[in-house]
């Protein structure tokens, strides 16, 4: 399970996806599996599970055997939610628990973490274009827009030229090579490490990640029952954004469903996100910015009309 759940996160997940006997439920980011499980321990209902990592697709073939006829896991994208979807009947659930796993950022050998020394790698699919390339091949004016759009670095521009003038020299191959530099130049009062909204950048750049999720959350109504519900976790304002703005798109009654009645409405289940107390937070830092929102797609009152 992944580190980044609190107990509280994981309860509050159960209680807004209110898994219930026979229900069919898509975990669309399975990690390490932790809300997975909770779910199936919860009720006597299956889980259809989605990862682009093939070391989390590896980590779900012991969830075969223990959940047997219960559980199974599709290696895609959730961007591509509809392709994926598609053999399947009515969904009573979604759950999104954004960004990357505990396992993605404890192992060096991924290069998503400044705090240890690996490749600059950061791909969640472990193919196509890696944070190595971008930083050694991509344009000052690039990467500056790069760590301002995805990690909203004030001092993106800074950091941009830095990273060119240092290539120059010696292209980057390590994290730390990288998180050194910005150490060097960056200067931040709030405690947090320097390196921490560059990596940020670099890893929802190379993983498409805010593209993703719009796909995902456009495409998950659609297989929806009356009633189903979506829950998403994210652990940063560009994701939550996201969020806030698709359920406005969405709230408006239309035909959201191919299963459902003719007339649907999205409706939070929660006037406010929830998110972790400070204990929680005290006993996991990175639980910090983590806010959970939960959706219900009813019949609109107009249909009965
Ligand atoms: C925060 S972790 C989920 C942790 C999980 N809830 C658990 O309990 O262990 C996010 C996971 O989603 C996966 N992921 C991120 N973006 C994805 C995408 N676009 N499509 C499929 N999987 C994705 C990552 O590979 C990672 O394993």
């Amino acid at each position: 399970m992944s580190s980044i759940h609190t107990p509280v996160l994981l309860r509050e997940m159960i209680g807004a996806l209110s898994p219930k006997k026979d229900g069919v439920y898509v975990d669309a980011t399975f990690g390490g599996g932790g809300y997975t499980q909770a779910i199936l321990n919860s009720e006597s209902c299956s889980v259809i599970a989605i990862d682009r990592d093939p070391a989390a697709v590896q980590r779900a073939e012991t969830f075969q055997t223990l959940y047997p006829g219960r559980f199974q896991l599709l290696s895609g994208c959730f961007g591509d939610l509809d392709q994926l979807l598609e053999p399947f009947g009515p969904i009573d659930g979604i759950v999104f628990d954004f960004g990357v796993s505990s396992y993605q950022l404890d192992e060096a050998e991924r290069g998503f973490s400044f705090r240890f020394e690996g490749p600059l790698d950061m791909r969640m699919s472990q193919t196509g274009l890696s944070a190595q390339d971008v930083v050694n091949t991509y344009s000052a004016e690039d990467l500056a827009k790069i760590l301002w759009l995805y990690g909203e670095e004030p001092q993106s521009r800074r950091i941009a030229k830095a990273i060119v003038e240092y290539r120059q020299k010696k292209p980057f191959t390590t994290t730390l090579e990288l998180a050194h530099l910005i150490r060097q130049i960056v200067r931040r009062k709030d405690g947090l490490d320097p390196a921490t909204l560059t990596f940020q950048a670099l890893r929802i750049f190379v993983n498409n990640e805010l593209i993703e999720i719009d796909k995902a959350l456009k495409k998950s109504l659609s297989f929806l029952s009356d009633g189903g519900r979506i829950v998403t976790v994210t652990f940063h304002g560009l994701e939550d954004r996201l969020v806030k703005n698709w359920l406005r798109d969405k709230s408006a009654p239309a035909a959201y469903s191919r299963f459902g009645s003719s007339l649907q409405q999205l409706k939070p289940l929660f006037k406010k996100p929830l998110c972790p107390s400070p204990q929680e937070i005290q006993k996991n830092p990175r639980s910090r910015s983590a806010k959970l929102r939960a959706f219900t797609l009813e019949a609109s009152r107009l249909a009965a009309v």
